[in-house]
């Protein structure tokens, strides 16, 4: 199996990238193949312009940058996006490279005839998101259903991809690395089963 781990943070020594890592690592030792999306390092510009509205209203061609992200989703079958949550969502660079790469065209179609085409039926998409917050709060809030319903319904599903699993790791900023650290193990080779046999999971 072939993964792209995307991770969106800035700071190379966070815990978003040691996390990161930590996945990377145990999907190799389950036999995979990794090739890691570093949004921030790359300098991935994530404002929809222009250039993109020209491709969505059909009066356009593909960015050179946004195809290159496709090509490399196009070489995997396994997307694994790790990121820090965000005001109960995704970091804004994350959001803004979906909101481009996933466009109409190569991600999905809408036609007169058919409605929405889906057309990422190959892929398997696992979401691992670090919150401050706890998971008692995630439920009382109902944090895990409203982001079920928009980024596993709203974004992966609606482009036909299948949810692999949704892994959440709570308190990271209050719990330190060692706290952490058998948890943070427990995550990648879990992940790493998943992603070598593809079950839907959602974990907590
Ligand atoms: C702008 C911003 C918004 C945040 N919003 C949330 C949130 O809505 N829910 C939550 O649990 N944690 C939230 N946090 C906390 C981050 O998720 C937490 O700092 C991160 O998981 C720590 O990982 P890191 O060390 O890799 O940054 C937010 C942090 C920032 C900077």
């Amino acid at each position: 199996m072939t993964a792209l781990v995307v991770v969106s943070h800035s700071d190379p020594g966070s815990l978003t990238h040691h996390v990161a890592r930590s996945v990377s690592d145990a999907i190799r030792t389950a036999g995979g193949t990794v090739e890691t999306a570093d949004l921030a390092a790359e300098g991935f510009d994530p404002r929809f312009s222009d250039g993109d509205l020209n491709l969505f209203r059909g009066t356009g061609t593909t960015p050179s940058d946004v195809l290159a992200e496709q090509e490399r989703i196009d070489r995997a079958d396994q997307l694994v996006l790790i990121f820090p949550m965000y005001w109960w969502s995704m970091p804004a660079l994350l959001k803004g490279w979906i909101d481009r790469v996933f466009v109409s065209g190569w991600a999905y179609d809408i036609t007169a005839e058919y409605g929405i085409v889906k057309k990422l039926d190959r892929l398997t998409v696992h979401l691992v998101v670090l919150a401050g917050d706890d998971a008692d709060s995630f439920e009382r809030h109902g944090i895990d259903v409203a982001f079920r319903t928009q980024i596993e319904r709203g974004i992966v599903e609606y482009c036909g991809a299948t949810v692999g699993s949704t892994t959440f790791l709570h308190e990271t900023d209050t719990r330190s690395r060692e706290d952490l650290a058998a948890e943070v193990a427990d995550l990648g080779s879990v992940l790493a089963a998943r992603v070598a046999g593809s079950q839907k999971v959602l974990a907590h």
